[in-house]
């Protein structure tokens, strides 16, 4: 069934493409990602895992990569999409880098491959986030 917000849906669409190009042949676990900054441009991520394991990447890590290397900064909507019983959960690496970029309630889709659909934001994924307003004595 399409998602009843058209933006939403193409955001998971973007995901749900470039989750194809996920390199994870240890956890056969793929994840798509794609951010649509306020302009309506859209970056997406895919997780790429590497043999020395800690070095792999997470999706939602490549999208923001791709978003800042085009010079964007400001996060407007994030999906996330993988092949989970549960719409896919970000790690806590991954909501601290969303919201290092997430000015405000930015919403977040989180979605299975089977059409799950779970609507969150990065404040609610990252409750008490360290800010800057922490190092305003430094
Ligand atoms: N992974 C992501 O890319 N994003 C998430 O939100 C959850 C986990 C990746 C990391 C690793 O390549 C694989 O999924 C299994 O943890």
């Amino acid at each position: 069934m399409p998602h009843p917000n058209p933006d939403t849906a193409d955001l998971i669409a973007a995901a749900t493409s470039v989750r194809e190009n996920a390199h994870a042949p240890y956890s056969k676990f793929k994840v798509g990602a794609a951010i649509r900054t306020a302009d309506g441009s859209v970056y997406v991520g895919c997780n790429v895992e590497n043999v020395a394991y800690p070095e792999g990447t997470c999706a939602e890590a490549g999208a923001i990569a791709a978003m800042c290397a085009a010079g964007a900064r400001d996060i407007a909507a994030v999906a996330v999409i993988a092949d989970s019983p549960l719409p896919v959960s970000p790690c806590g690496g991954c909501r601290q880098k969303l919201a290092e970029f997430s000015k405000g309630d930015v919403p977040v889709t989180l979605t299975t491959t089977d059409g799950a659909v779970q609507e969150t934001t990065v404040a609610a994924l990252l409750p008490g986030a360290f800010d800057q307003d922490y190092m305003s004595r430094v």
